[in-house]
């Protein structure tokens, strides 16, 4: 393999002559660790400044320091830096930068620090800063649910077990269902937030260092709670990377569920649903087609979310404190994931937002499947004190009959009911009322008011409760963009 002569200029001392070209191939993260410049610049800057303060370096320098990092910035931002893969990754290139621009003074930058403390601080703030992403993007997908479950308090749908018809909910209360779980996966960001909101500034290689540092000085100059206690913790850790990857699989499942869903709801077939021109496409060759190509791909790229948490749970595998270059392939990783993931929630919260829930369909459709036969069983042991597996027993038969004349419950002849409730003290009586309940097929939405149950009481008191929620809740901040 060819090599250049000179050792890197950063650490080349007791090196002769420079990596190989495959060697760099290998170890050069700056063509995607770029992205993490702004997170370096603070950090850096906020370690010139804790140096000077300590009296470890010179306020002259650290003045120096700070300007040409503003600079180094500057020039990054429009796009007038070459970065070199000699020099490995962003935190070199930036140094290298500064040393062009102001000379010996940034060769005191990295006093008492080491890139691993480096990167892992501009990691952390780099995370912290999209797991509020995360949580701005749930409100605006929370606040389309919200905005639809309001339109469709009383809407009837039917509701599936095992994609089988199972009894009518409203549409209200099938967004809401989501909402929770986006409520969730909240709480999940805001709590991996928290978590990874310590400095690991400060651990040097992993030791510590013999510099009299301030490392809460640091700390709260970044926003971060607090130093982390255990510097070989502190350079080692990656379970923040991990906790931000964990919340966005779970969330970017729930996605995928309601992808499926739309998927499902705007197909010929179902027709419970409209998706506007803005998320669908046409088909180069079968002129009616309306495809919901943004739902397939918000389903699939779950997958890609999924696969960056299981990818860097396999790199931290085994890996003995503390540093190892291994945990460099934990950015591409979670670069990927949280592109994927804004995209994700950007494109839901529009889908929804752009969706028009076909009432009439979706009332008819309730209706299949005899899927209110619960609500007799129901009745019965409402109206005659008989077991429920009584009840059910006789629905059974009722629903039997009805399926071979292909007929509904409600278009039963009496008789059947006579029939079938023969065993009760007055069979009659309840037969009129059991047919006319069955004919009813409204009431199998309006008596679901159990607590969290369907009935379109309950759901526009949880929309009431959700806006409640919205402002004045714990994320309330989120929903004010
Ligand atoms: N680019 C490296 C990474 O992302 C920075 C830390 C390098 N540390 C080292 N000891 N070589 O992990």
């Amino acid at each position: 393999m060819t090599k250049s002569d000179t050792p890197n200029r950063m650490w080349g001392g007791r090196f002769t002559s420079a990596p190989s070209k495959l060697m760099q191939a290998l170890n050069a993260s700056i063509h995607f660790d770029r992205r993490l410049y702004r997170q370096d610049v603070a950090g850096s800057k906020a370690h010139a400044a804790m140096l000077a303060s300590c009296g470890i370096i010179s306020d002259a320098d650290a003045e120096a320091i700070t300007t040409g990092l503003d600079r180094v910035a500057a020039e990054i931002e429009a796009g007038t830096v070459s970065f070199s893969a000699d020099l490995e990754d962003i935190h070199m290139n930036i140094e290298s930068r500064l040393h062009e621009l102001i000379g010996e003074p940034a060769g005191r930058l990295h006093t008492g620090r080491s890139r691993n403390d480096q990167v892992a601080t501009d990691l952390r703030l780099w995370t912290r800063e999209h797991c509020d992403r995360a949580l701005f993007g749930l409100a605006r997908v929370i606040s389309a649910l919200v905005d639809q479950a309001t339109k469709g308090a009383g809407m009837m749908m039917p509701g599936f077990t095992h994609l089988q018809s199972a009894q009518p909910v409203t549409w209200g209360h099938h967004m809401l269902a989501y909402a929770e779980m986006m409520r969730r996966d909240m709480s999940r960001f805001d709590d991996a937030r928290s978590r990874m909101n310590e400095c690991p500034l400060g651990a040097a290689a992993l030791a510590g260092t013999s510099f009299p540092i301030n490392r809460e000085m640091t700390a709260e100059a970044l926003g971060f709670d607090r130093p982390m206690a255990n510097s070989l913790d502190a350079v080692s850790d990656r379970d923040f990377v991990l906790d931000y990857l964990s919340a966005a699989a779970i969330c970017a499942t729930h996605l995928s569920r309601l992808a499926e869903e739309i998927v499902l709801w705007v197909s010929a077939q179902f027709a419970f649903a409209k998706l506007g021109d803005s998320f669908s496409t046409g088909s180069s060759i079968m002129p009616q087609k309306r495809n919901p190509d943004a739902a397939e791909l918000v389903r699939a790229r779950c997958g890609r979310i999924v696969g960056a948490l299981t990818t860097v749970l396999m790199v931290m595998k085994g890996l003995p404190l503390a540093y190892s270059k291994d945990m460099q392939e934990d950015k591409e990783q979670v670069f990927d994931a949280v592109d994927t993931l804004e995209l994700s929630l950007s494109a839901m919260a529009g889908m929804i937002a752009d969706l028009q829930p076909r009432e009439l369909t979706m009332r008819e459709a309730a209706m299949f499947g005899h899927a209110n036969a619960t609500d007799l069983a129901d009745f019965l042991v409402q109206s005659t004190d008989m077991p429920f597996r009584t009840a059910h027993r006789i629905v059974g038969r009722l629903v039997r009959m009805a399926c071979d004349r292909d007929a509904s419950l409600g278009d039963l002849p009496i008789t059947a009911y006579t029939d079938c409730l023969a065993e009760c003290h007055d069979p009659n009586a309840i037969a009129g009322a059991a047919r006319k309940l069955m004919k009813d097929y409204g009431q199998a939405i309006t008596n679901k008011v159990s607590l969290g149950g369907t009935a379109p009481s309950r759901v526009s008191e949880q929309v009431h409760y959700w806006k409640e929620w919205k402002s004045c809740g714990p994320f309330s901040h989120y929903f004010r963009s």
